[in-house]
Protein backbone atom coordinates (compact mmCIF):
# COMPACT_ATOMS: atom_id res chain seq x y z
CA UNK A 1 0.00 0.00 0.00
CA UNK A 2 1.07 3.37 -0.89
CA UNK A 3 0.58 6.94 1.54
CA UNK A 4 -2.27 8.38 0.02
CA UNK A 5 -1.09 11.71 -1.61
CA UNK A 6 -4.26 13.14 0.07
CA UNK A 7 -4.88 13.22 3.29
CA UNK A 8 -8.27 11.23 4.30
CA UNK A 9 -11.13 12.65 6.13
CA UNK A 10 -12.27 11.99 9.70
CA UNK A 11 -15.19 10.51 9.01
CA UNK A 12 -13.29 8.26 5.98
CA UNK A 13 -10.50 7.31 8.73
CA UNK A 14 -13.15 6.35 10.74
CA UNK A 15 -14.78 4.20 8.42
CA UNK A 16 -11.61 2.45 6.80
CA UNK A 17 -11.22 1.65 10.98
CA UNK A 18 -14.24 -0.36 11.11
CA UNK A 19 -13.43 -1.85 8.12
CA UNK A 20 -10.41 -3.12 9.30
CA UNK A 21 -11.54 -4.81 12.07
CA UNK A 22 -14.47 -6.84 10.13
CA UNK A 23 -12.59 -10.14 10.57
CA UNK A 24 -11.50 -9.49 14.31
CA UNK A 25 -12.68 -12.06 16.40
CA UNK A 26 -15.48 -10.14 18.58
CA UNK A 27 -14.27 -10.69 22.08
CA UNK A 28 -16.76 -8.51 23.72
CA UNK A 29 -19.14 -10.91 23.57
CA UNK A 30 -17.57 -12.93 26.00
CA UNK A 31 -16.48 -15.60 24.23
CA UNK A 32 -12.53 -15.06 23.25
CA UNK A 33 -11.10 -17.14 26.50
CA UNK A 34 -7.59 -15.50 25.85
CA UNK A 35 -5.69 -12.79 24.89
CA UNK A 36 -8.12 -10.05 26.19
CA UNK A 37 -9.53 -8.88 29.92
CA UNK A 38 -12.70 -7.61 29.33
CA UNK A 39 -14.18 -5.74 32.01
CA UNK A 40 -16.77 -3.89 30.57
CA UNK A 41 -17.81 -0.94 28.74
CA UNK A 42 -17.60 1.53 31.99
CA UNK A 43 -14.02 0.63 32.55
CA UNK A 44 -12.95 0.71 29.30
CA UNK A 45 -14.17 4.42 28.77
CA UNK A 46 -12.04 5.50 32.07
CA UNK A 47 -8.47 3.32 30.33
CA UNK A 48 -9.58 5.42 27.27
CA UNK A 49 -10.51 8.33 28.75
CA UNK A 50 -7.40 8.76 30.54
CA UNK A 51 -5.25 7.00 27.71
CA UNK A 52 -6.01 9.49 25.09
CA UNK A 53 -5.68 12.48 27.70
CA UNK A 54 -1.85 11.35 28.70
CA UNK A 55 -1.35 10.05 24.77
CA UNK A 56 1.52 12.68 24.19
CA UNK A 57 3.12 13.32 26.73
CA UNK A 58 6.67 11.96 26.88
CA UNK A 59 7.81 9.32 29.80
CA UNK A 60 11.68 9.60 28.68
CA UNK A 61 11.69 12.88 30.57
CA UNK A 62 9.96 12.97 33.98
CA UNK A 63 11.20 15.98 34.93
CA UNK A 64 9.31 17.34 32.26
CA UNK A 65 5.73 15.52 32.91
CA UNK A 66 6.30 15.21 36.81
CA UNK A 67 2.49 14.03 35.89
CA UNK A 68 4.06 10.73 34.90
CA UNK A 69 6.62 10.24 37.80
CA UNK A 70 3.05 10.95 40.07
CA UNK A 71 1.41 7.99 38.40
CA UNK A 72 4.16 5.60 38.15
CA UNK A 73 5.53 6.31 42.10
CA UNK A 74 1.72 5.91 42.80
CA UNK A 75 1.64 2.49 40.79
CA UNK A 76 4.13 0.92 42.55
CA UNK A 77 3.83 1.87 45.60
CA UNK A 78 0.31 0.11 45.32
CA UNK A 79 1.63 -2.75 43.83
CA UNK A 80 4.33 -3.44 46.29
CA UNK A 81 1.50 -3.34 49.15
CA UNK A 82 -0.09 -5.11 47.16
CA UNK A 83 2.68 -8.04 47.25
CA UNK A 84 3.64 -7.48 50.96
CA UNK A 85 6.79 -5.74 50.08
CA UNK A 86 7.71 -3.46 52.48
CA UNK A 87 8.94 0.48 52.29
CA UNK A 88 12.55 -0.93 50.91
CA UNK A 89 10.48 -2.40 48.37
CA UNK A 90 11.19 -0.49 44.60
CA UNK A 91 10.28 -0.91 41.41
CA UNK A 92 9.56 0.66 37.71
CA UNK A 93 6.25 0.66 35.22
CA UNK A 94 6.90 -1.30 32.22
CA UNK A 95 5.09 -2.03 28.75
CA UNK A 96 4.39 -5.55 30.09
CA UNK A 97 5.19 -8.93 31.02
CA UNK A 98 7.69 -9.72 28.53
CA UNK A 99 9.80 -6.12 29.19
CA UNK A 100 9.56 -6.73 33.81
CA UNK A 101 11.23 -10.36 32.82
CA UNK A 102 13.45 -9.25 30.61
CA UNK A 103 14.34 -6.89 32.79
CA UNK A 104 14.24 -8.64 35.87
CA UNK A 105 16.98 -10.94 33.99
CA UNK A 106 19.03 -8.12 32.95
CA UNK A 107 18.80 -6.99 36.91
CA UNK A 108 19.94 -10.27 37.57
CA UNK A 109 23.00 -10.38 35.37
CA UNK A 110 24.09 -7.20 35.92
CA UNK A 111 24.30 -7.72 39.76
CA UNK A 112 26.21 -10.82 39.24
CA UNK A 113 28.67 -9.16 37.46
CA UNK A 114 29.24 -6.78 40.28
CA UNK A 115 29.29 -9.79 42.92
CA UNK A 116 30.29 -12.58 41.40
CA UNK A 117 32.35 -11.04 38.74
CA UNK A 118 34.12 -14.58 38.32
CA UNK A 119 30.65 -16.23 36.68
CA UNK A 120 31.75 -16.08 32.92
CA UNK A 121 28.85 -17.44 31.64
CA UNK A 122 25.86 -17.22 33.95
CA UNK A 123 23.06 -18.92 34.07
CA UNK A 124 19.08 -19.20 35.49
CA UNK A 125 17.05 -22.05 36.97
CA UNK A 126 13.67 -21.72 35.42
CA UNK A 127 10.81 -24.64 35.48
CA UNK A 128 9.66 -26.01 31.98
CA UNK A 129 5.87 -24.38 32.77
CA UNK A 130 7.35 -20.82 33.00
CA UNK A 131 6.47 -18.25 30.72
CA UNK A 132 8.55 -18.30 27.38
CA UNK A 133 9.37 -14.94 28.16
CA UNK A 134 12.56 -15.94 30.57
CA UNK A 135 13.51 -17.95 27.32
CA UNK A 136 13.52 -14.35 25.47
CA UNK A 137 15.62 -12.84 27.92
CA UNK A 138 17.88 -15.64 27.66
CA UNK A 139 18.51 -15.14 24.30
CA UNK A 140 18.55 -11.54 24.25
CA UNK A 141 20.95 -10.68 27.16
CA UNK A 142 23.54 -14.13 27.23
CA UNK A 143 21.97 -15.79 30.32
CA UNK A 144 21.90 -19.27 30.09
CA UNK A 145 18.29 -21.09 30.86
CA UNK A 146 18.62 -24.35 32.65
CA UNK A 147 15.17 -25.92 32.43
CA UNK A 148 14.16 -27.49 35.70
CA UNK A 149 11.28 -30.30 35.86
CA UNK A 150 7.93 -30.43 37.02
CA UNK A 151 5.54 -32.92 38.76
CA UNK A 152 3.60 -34.72 36.16
CA UNK A 153 0.59 -34.95 38.37
CA UNK A 154 0.54 -31.03 39.73
CA UNK A 155 2.73 -29.35 37.11
CA UNK A 156 4.26 -27.39 39.79
CA UNK A 157 8.20 -27.00 39.92
CA UNK A 158 10.29 -29.76 40.98
CA UNK A 159 12.27 -28.24 43.81
CA UNK A 160 14.57 -31.13 44.01
CA UNK A 161 15.47 -30.61 40.30
CA UNK A 162 16.37 -27.33 41.08
CA UNK A 163 18.36 -27.92 43.68
CA UNK A 164 20.43 -30.58 41.58
CA UNK A 165 20.69 -28.35 39.09
CA UNK A 166 22.45 -24.97 41.11
CA UNK A 167 25.84 -24.95 39.98
CA UNK A 168 28.75 -22.34 39.80
CA UNK A 169 27.14 -20.56 37.47
CA UNK A 170 24.14 -20.15 38.23
CA UNK A 171 23.12 -16.72 39.61
CA UNK A 172 19.02 -16.53 39.69
CA UNK A 173 16.21 -19.31 39.44
CA UNK A 174 12.49 -18.61 39.02
CA UNK A 175 9.46 -19.55 40.40
CA UNK A 176 5.84 -18.73 38.48
CA UNK A 177 2.95 -17.26 40.20
CA UNK A 178 0.97 -18.67 38.36
CA UNK A 179 2.05 -20.30 35.26
CA UNK A 180 0.37 -19.88 32.08
CA UNK A 181 -0.56 -23.05 30.79
CA UNK A 182 -2.30 -24.51 33.87
CA UNK A 183 -2.76 -21.79 36.49
CA UNK A 184 -0.67 -23.19 39.21
CA UNK A 185 1.34 -21.79 41.40
CA UNK A 186 5.02 -22.99 41.80
CA UNK A 187 6.10 -23.90 45.79
CA UNK A 188 7.75 -20.61 46.21
CA UNK A 189 8.32 -20.97 49.87
CA UNK A 190 10.60 -23.88 48.91
CA UNK A 191 12.12 -22.22 45.60
CA UNK A 192 12.71 -18.81 47.38
CA UNK A 193 14.63 -20.90 50.61
CA UNK A 194 16.59 -22.22 48.66
CA UNK A 195 17.91 -19.54 46.60
CA UNK A 196 18.63 -17.73 49.83
CA UNK A 197 20.36 -20.69 51.43
CA UNK A 198 22.45 -20.63 48.12
CA UNK A 199 23.04 -17.09 48.08
CA UNK A 200 20.93 -16.38 44.68
CA UNK A 201 18.16 -14.33 43.38
CA UNK A 202 14.92 -15.40 43.35
CA UNK A 203 12.51 -13.81 40.63
CA UNK A 204 8.79 -14.60 41.22
CA UNK A 205 6.63 -14.43 37.92
CA UNK A 206 3.88 -12.78 38.77
CA UNK A 207 2.76 -11.12 35.80
CA UNK A 208 -0.75 -13.50 35.28
CA UNK A 209 -1.29 -14.26 39.37
CA UNK A 210 0.33 -11.24 41.41
CA UNK A 211 -2.67 -9.15 40.74
CA UNK A 212 -5.54 -11.17 41.28
CA UNK A 213 -4.46 -14.11 43.72
CA UNK A 214 -4.17 -11.86 46.76
CA UNK A 215 -7.89 -10.80 45.85
CA UNK A 216 -8.67 -14.59 45.90
CA UNK A 217 -7.10 -15.42 49.38
CA UNK A 218 -8.84 -12.74 51.05
CA UNK A 219 -12.33 -14.16 49.53
CA UNK A 220 -10.82 -17.74 51.54
CA UNK A 221 -8.97 -19.18 48.94
CA UNK A 222 -6.18 -21.27 50.60
CA UNK A 223 -3.42 -19.49 47.90
CA UNK A 224 0.28 -20.76 49.16
CA UNK A 225 2.49 -17.69 49.97
CA UNK A 226 4.08 -16.42 47.03
CA UNK A 227 4.97 -12.56 47.40
CA UNK A 228 7.98 -10.51 49.16
CA UNK A 229 6.63 -11.75 52.77
CA UNK A 230 8.60 -15.09 51.47
CA UNK A 231 11.99 -14.59 52.76
CA UNK A 232 14.56 -15.11 49.54
CA UNK A 233 12.07 -13.67 46.94
CA UNK A 234 14.26 -10.87 45.37
CA UNK A 235 12.42 -9.72 42.44
CA UNK A 236 8.80 -9.55 40.80
CA UNK A 237 6.81 -9.11 38.05
CA UNK A 238 2.91 -8.12 38.14
CA UNK A 239 1.30 -7.52 34.58
CA UNK A 240 -1.69 -4.57 35.10
CA UNK A 241 -2.72 -5.22 31.87
CA UNK A 242 -3.95 -8.74 32.66
CA UNK A 243 -6.27 -9.19 36.10
CA UNK A 244 -5.30 -5.27 36.97
CA UNK A 245 -7.63 -5.03 34.12
CA UNK A 246 -5.94 -1.89 32.40
CA UNK A 247 -5.36 -1.59 28.78
CA UNK A 248 -2.28 -2.41 26.97
CA UNK A 249 0.53 -1.26 27.77
CA UNK A 250 0.86 -1.70 31.80
CA UNK A 251 3.21 -3.89 34.13
CA UNK A 252 5.02 -3.46 37.00
CA UNK A 253 8.71 -5.03 38.37
CA UNK A 254 9.65 -4.96 41.40
CA UNK A 255 13.10 -5.62 43.17
CA UNK A 256 13.44 -6.52 47.20
CA UNK A 257 16.00 -2.93 47.44
CA UNK A 258 17.37 -0.31 45.70
CA UNK A 259 20.77 -1.92 45.64
CA UNK A 260 19.57 -3.91 43.00
CA UNK A 261 16.86 -1.84 40.91
CA UNK A 262 20.22 0.20 40.17
CA UNK A 263 21.17 -2.28 37.42
CA UNK A 264 18.56 -2.17 35.81
CA UNK A 265 18.99 1.41 35.16
CA UNK A 266 20.88 2.39 32.11
CA UNK A 267 22.47 5.69 31.78
CA UNK A 268 24.41 7.54 29.09
CA UNK A 269 26.46 10.47 29.61
CA UNK A 270 28.82 9.73 26.51
CA UNK A 271 27.35 11.21 23.46
CA UNK A 272 26.53 14.75 22.55
CA UNK A 273 22.76 15.06 23.26
CA UNK A 274 20.57 15.17 26.35
CA UNK A 275 21.75 12.83 28.99
CA UNK A 276 20.07 9.83 28.96
CA UNK A 277 18.24 7.98 32.04
CA UNK A 278 16.33 5.49 31.04
CA UNK A 279 15.05 2.98 33.80
CA UNK A 280 13.24 0.70 31.40
CA UNK A 281 14.01 -1.03 28.00
CA UNK A 282 11.80 2.08 25.96
CA UNK A 283 13.11 5.44 26.20
CA UNK A 284 10.63 7.80 24.96
CA UNK A 285 7.21 6.53 25.27
CA UNK A 286 3.55 7.62 25.34
CA UNK A 287 2.08 8.63 29.15
CA UNK A 288 -1.03 6.91 27.77
CA UNK A 289 -0.72 3.49 29.27
CA UNK A 290 0.25 4.65 32.52
CA UNK A 291 -2.26 7.23 33.12
CA UNK A 292 -4.91 4.49 31.89
CA UNK A 293 -3.35 2.10 34.25
CA UNK A 294 -3.43 4.81 37.30
CA UNK A 295 -7.02 5.82 36.22
CA UNK A 296 -8.63 1.83 35.86
CA UNK A 297 -7.28 1.31 39.71
CA UNK A 298 -8.41 4.16 40.97
CA UNK A 299 -11.61 3.97 39.31
CA UNK A 300 -12.37 0.14 40.96
CA UNK A 301 -10.42 0.19 44.10
CA UNK A 302 -10.08 -2.54 46.43
CA UNK A 303 -13.85 -3.24 46.47
CA UNK A 304 -14.42 -3.51 42.75
CA UNK A 305 -11.36 -5.67 42.37
CA UNK A 306 -12.67 -7.95 45.19
CA UNK A 307 -16.13 -8.21 43.14
CA UNK A 308 -14.08 -9.00 39.80
CA UNK A 309 -12.34 -11.23 41.62
CA UNK A 310 -15.32 -13.23 43.36
CA UNK A 311 -17.04 -13.41 40.02
CA UNK A 312 -14.11 -15.11 38.65
CA UNK A 313 -13.69 -17.23 41.56
CA UNK A 314 -17.08 -18.49 40.84
CA UNK A 315 -16.46 -18.88 36.88
CA UNK A 316 -13.26 -20.97 37.90
CA UNK A 317 -15.28 -23.56 40.19
CA UNK A 318 -17.82 -23.80 37.64
CA UNK A 319 -15.66 -24.78 34.89
CA UNK A 320 -12.87 -27.04 36.73
CA UNK A 321 -16.61 -28.83 38.23
CA UNK A 322 -18.15 -28.82 34.53
CA UNK A 323 -14.86 -29.88 32.66
CA UNK A 324 -14.49 -33.26 34.82
CA UNK A 325 -17.80 -33.92 34.71
CA UNK A 326 -17.57 -34.79 30.17
CA UNK A 327 -16.94 -38.20 29.88
CA UNK A 328 -13.67 -38.25 27.49
CA UNK A 329 -12.34 -34.58 29.31
CA UNK A 330 -9.61 -34.89 32.16
CA UNK A 331 -8.61 -31.69 34.19
CA UNK A 332 -5.45 -30.88 34.32
CA UNK A 333 -3.77 -29.98 37.86
CA UNK A 334 -5.74 -28.03 40.27
CA UNK A 335 -5.32 -24.65 39.33
CA UNK A 336 -5.73 -21.93 42.00
CA UNK A 337 -6.07 -18.98 39.47
CA UNK A 338 -8.83 -18.33 36.84
CA UNK A 339 -6.53 -20.49 34.04
CA UNK A 340 -7.43 -23.84 33.17
CA UNK A 341 -6.19 -26.83 31.06
CA UNK A 342 -8.12 -29.87 30.16
CA UNK A 343 -7.06 -32.76 27.80
CA UNK A 344 -8.28 -36.28 26.91
CA UNK A 345 -7.49 -39.48 25.36
CA UNK A 346 -10.52 -39.84 23.63
CA UNK A 347 -10.74 -37.02 21.36
CA UNK A 348 -8.42 -34.80 19.37
CA UNK A 349 -8.61 -31.36 21.60
CA UNK A 350 -7.18 -29.54 18.51
CA UNK A 351 -9.91 -31.12 16.57
CA UNK A 352 -12.03 -30.22 19.69
CA UNK A 353 -10.87 -26.63 19.53
CA UNK A 354 -12.06 -26.04 15.82
CA UNK A 355 -15.07 -27.12 16.14
CA UNK A 356 -15.90 -24.89 19.57
CA UNK A 357 -14.63 -22.05 17.78
CA UNK A 358 -17.46 -23.28 14.69
CA UNK A 359 -19.51 -22.74 17.59
CA UNK A 360 -18.48 -19.21 18.68
CA UNK A 361 -15.92 -20.04 21.49
CA UNK A 362 -12.43 -19.28 21.10
CA UNK A 363 -9.99 -21.30 23.05
CA UNK A 364 -6.45 -22.23 23.11
CA UNK A 365 -5.02 -25.58 22.11
CA UNK A 366 -1.53 -26.25 23.48
CA UNK A 367 0.87 -28.06 22.16
CA UNK A 368 2.17 -31.08 24.07
CA UNK A 369 5.59 -30.49 25.64
CA UNK A 370 7.27 -32.74 28.33
CA UNK A 371 4.62 -33.92 31.24
CA UNK A 372 2.28 -31.55 29.84
CA UNK A 373 0.14 -33.77 26.91
CA UNK A 374 -1.35 -31.45 24.11
CA UNK A 375 -5.04 -29.12 25.99
CA UNK A 376 -6.88 -26.70 25.92
CA UNK A 377 -5.87 -24.07 27.58
CA UNK A 378 -8.45 -21.44 28.89
CA UNK A 379 -8.11 -17.68 30.68
CA UNK A 380 -11.27 -16.91 32.17
CA UNK A 381 -11.46 -13.27 31.96
CA UNK A 382 -14.29 -10.74 33.02
CA UNK A 383 -16.43 -10.44 30.01
CA UNK A 384 -16.14 -14.66 29.97
CA UNK A 385 -17.69 -15.12 33.37
CA UNK A 386 -21.59 -14.82 31.88
CA UNK A 387 -21.20 -17.61 29.13
CA UNK A 388 -19.68 -19.79 31.22
CA UNK A 389 -22.95 -22.27 31.53
CA UNK A 390 -23.38 -22.29 27.90
CA UNK A 391 -19.80 -22.70 27.17
CA UNK A 392 -20.34 -26.04 29.16
CA UNK A 393 -23.20 -27.12 26.98
CA UNK A 394 -21.47 -26.32 23.72
CA UNK A 395 -18.38 -28.31 25.11
CA UNK A 396 -19.95 -31.33 26.22
CA UNK A 397 -22.15 -31.76 23.21
CA UNK A 398 -19.03 -31.02 21.03
CA UNK A 399 -16.38 -33.62 23.03
CA UNK A 400 -20.28 -36.31 22.62
CA UNK A 401 -19.90 -36.39 18.90
CA UNK A 402 -15.73 -36.26 18.70
CA UNK A 403 -16.56 -39.37 20.59
CA UNK A 404 -18.74 -41.01 18.49
CA UNK A 405 -16.22 -40.57 15.10
CA UNK A 406 -13.60 -42.58 14.21
CA UNK A 407 -10.87 -43.20 17.27
CA UNK A 408 -12.52 -39.16 18.01
CA UNK A 409 -10.43 -38.04 15.20
CA UNK A 410 -7.10 -38.59 16.82
CA UNK A 411 -3.98 -38.60 14.74
CA UNK A 412 -3.79 -41.65 12.73
CA UNK A 413 -0.86 -43.76 11.51
CA UNK A 414 -0.64 -41.64 8.20
CA UNK A 415 -0.58 -38.50 10.43
CA UNK A 416 2.55 -40.05 12.12
CA UNK A 417 4.30 -41.00 8.98
CA UNK A 418 3.43 -37.38 7.82
CA UNK A 419 4.96 -36.19 10.57
CA UNK A 420 8.34 -38.44 10.80
CA UNK A 421 8.95 -37.15 6.65
CA UNK A 422 8.99 -33.57 7.98
CA UNK A 423 11.54 -33.95 10.97
CA UNK A 424 14.01 -35.36 8.22
CA UNK A 425 13.18 -32.72 5.67
CA UNK A 426 13.73 -30.08 8.73
CA UNK A 427 16.68 -31.34 9.79
CA UNK A 428 18.29 -30.75 6.03
CA UNK A 429 16.75 -27.06 5.67
CA UNK A 430 19.67 -24.79 7.32
CA UNK A 431 18.18 -21.86 5.41
CA UNK A 432 14.50 -22.28 6.38
CA UNK A 433 13.26 -22.75 2.98
CA UNK A 434 11.56 -26.56 3.53
CA UNK A 435 10.07 -24.97 6.65
CA UNK A 436 8.83 -21.60 4.22
CA UNK A 437 7.35 -24.34 1.52
CA UNK A 438 5.34 -26.47 3.76
CA UNK A 439 4.07 -23.13 5.78
CA UNK A 440 3.14 -22.16 2.55
CA UNK A 441 0.76 -25.19 2.07
CA UNK A 442 -0.41 -25.64 5.41
CA UNK A 443 -4.27 -24.04 6.40
CA UNK A 444 -3.43 -21.92 9.03
CA UNK A 445 -6.47 -20.21 9.16
CA UNK A 446 -8.32 -19.46 12.38
CA UNK A 447 -10.97 -22.46 13.18
CA UNK A 448 -8.76 -24.46 10.57
CA UNK A 449 -5.95 -25.35 12.58
CA UNK A 450 -6.27 -28.62 13.46
CA UNK A 451 -4.35 -30.74 10.69
CA UNK A 452 -1.75 -27.99 11.18
CA UNK A 453 -1.77 -28.48 15.08
CA UNK A 454 -1.87 -32.01 15.04
CA UNK A 455 1.12 -32.51 13.06
CA UNK A 456 3.42 -29.96 14.84
CA UNK A 457 2.23 -31.62 17.88
CA UNK A 458 4.08 -34.72 17.00
CA UNK A 459 7.30 -32.27 16.06
CA UNK A 460 9.87 -31.80 18.62
CA UNK A 461 10.46 -28.02 19.82
CA UNK A 462 13.45 -27.01 17.95
CA UNK A 463 11.49 -28.14 14.65
CA UNK A 464 8.46 -26.33 15.58
CA UNK A 465 10.16 -23.37 15.77
CA UNK A 466 11.87 -23.51 12.17
CA UNK A 467 7.65 -23.88 11.03
CA UNK A 468 7.20 -20.63 13.29
CA UNK A 469 9.86 -18.81 12.16
CA UNK A 470 8.56 -18.82 8.41
CA UNK A 471 5.15 -18.81 9.46
CA UNK A 472 6.02 -15.45 10.84
CA UNK A 473 8.14 -14.28 7.87
CA UNK A 474 4.62 -15.59 6.19
CA UNK A 475 2.21 -13.30 8.25
CA UNK A 476 4.08 -10.13 8.18
CA UNK A 477 4.76 -9.34 4.57
CA UNK A 478 3.59 -5.81 3.42
CA UNK A 479 0.75 -5.46 1.55
CA UNK A 480 0.15 -4.81 -2.04
CA UNK A 481 -2.44 -2.32 -3.56
C1 LIG B 1 2.96 -16.08 33.62
C2 LIG B 1 3.22 -15.09 32.53
N1 LIG B 1 4.38 -14.40 32.53
C3 LIG B 1 4.66 -13.50 31.57
C4 LIG B 1 3.79 -13.25 30.54
C5 LIG B 1 4.17 -12.28 29.44
O1 LIG B 1 3.34 -11.16 29.45
P1 LIG B 1 3.19 -10.18 28.21
O2 LIG B 1 2.42 -10.91 27.16
O3 LIG B 1 2.46 -9.02 28.81
O4 LIG B 1 4.54 -9.78 27.74
C6 LIG B 1 2.56 -13.94 30.51
C7 LIG B 1 1.61 -13.73 29.42
O5 LIG B 1 0.60 -14.37 29.30
C8 LIG B 1 2.28 -14.88 31.52
O6 LIG B 1 1.15 -15.60 31.53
Amino acid sequence: MRMPSRGLSKAEITRALQEARKDDFPFREGKLFAYTFEAGEEIDAIGKLAFTEFLTENGLDPTTFPSLRKFENDIVDIARRHLGGDDAVVGSFTSGGTESILLAVKTARDHARKTRPEITSPSMLVPETAHAAFHKAASYLGVRLVATRVSPETYRADVADMREKIDASTIMVVASACSYAHGVVDPVTEIAGLAKERGLLCHVDGCMGGFLLPYFRRLGEPIPDFDFRVPGVTSMSMDLHKYGLCPKGASVVLYRDESLRRHQVFVCADWTGYTMFNPTIQSSKSGGPLAAAWAVMHFLGEEGYTKVASDLLAARKKLVRGVGEIPGLVMMGEPEMSLIAFTSDEVSVFVLADRLKARGFAVQAQLGYGPSKANIHMTVNPGNTKVIDAFLVVLAEETAKLRAEDKGALPGPEVVALANMLKETLANDPDGLAAAAVIGQADTRPGNMADTSQLLDLLGPKEREKLLLAFVGRLFTPSPE
